[in-house]
């Protein structure tokens, strides 16, 4: 769909498992809040019919290669169609926890061609005006993942993650804002919002 025509602002925070989305997300959140704006934090895979078949798929990798992509696409163009052009067109900021980089790197990184898998989300899903990317090595992703009592699911071996993450890398988008994710917290947070209010700012002054 490209750049979205509408009034809202899409910022997409992207990385491996692990690499700390949640947790950016809702300290973003609460900032961009505190800065007066109207924030719809959302996620995918979504908690929808298709959301549900993935996240079960994901304990016990139940579906095929194509059939996983294809349900992943499926949750976003009800995704899009629900909540994310609704917000957007409604002025607010909407700020998502993965988004379709997800499914170039993921499923790119089991064995679809990612350039083909980009342009086919391109053709319906609005492209961000932010993209954070947290980029962490796996071996530092997995740890966390452990060290917080979970386990890890079928698309987190550490293997697969190092291809996700060269797939992360190799995006070069000019909406898109790299993160060493092995910052703090806070420090990681001040980064995002700084960027935040700069393409903010320049979107003010230049409208499409
Ligand atoms: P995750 O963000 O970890 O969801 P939750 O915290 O609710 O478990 O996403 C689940 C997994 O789905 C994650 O390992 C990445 C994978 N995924 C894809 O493979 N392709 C996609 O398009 C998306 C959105 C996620």
């Amino acid at each position: 769909m490209a750049k979205h025509p509408f009034p809202g602002f899409l910022l997409v925070i992207e990385g491996i498992d692990g690499s700390g989305k949640t947790t950016q997300a809702q300290l973003v959140q609460k900032r961009l809040q505190g800065g007066k704006l109207s924030v719809a934090r959302t996620k995918e895979p979504t908690t929808g019919y298709w959301g549900q078949i993935l996240r079960d798929s994901a304990l016990t990798g139940r579906l095929s290669l194509e059939e996983e992509a294809e349900a992943f696409i499926k949750d976003r163009r009800e995704h899009v169609e629900n909540v994310i052009n609704p917000a957007l067109k409604s002025g607010k900021v909407v700020l998502m926890d993965r988004y379709y980089f997800s499914t170039v790197a993921y499923q790119g990184a089991r064995g679809l061609d990612a350039g083909t898998l980009l342009r086919r989300n391109e053709e319906f899903a609005p492209e961000p005006d932010l993209l954070v990317l947290l980029d962490l090595d796996p071996k530092l992703g997995l740890k966390r993942i452990k060290d917080r009592g979970d386990k890890a699911n079928y698309f987190e071996k550490a293997c697969a993650l190092r291809k996700v993450r060269d797939i992360f890398l190799s995006l070069d988008k000019p909406y898109l804002y790299r993160l060493d994710a092995t910052q703090p917290p806070e420090a990681l947070r001040e980064s995002i919002v700084r960027q935040f209010w700069a393409v903010f700012d320049r979107r003010l002054t230049r409208p499409r």
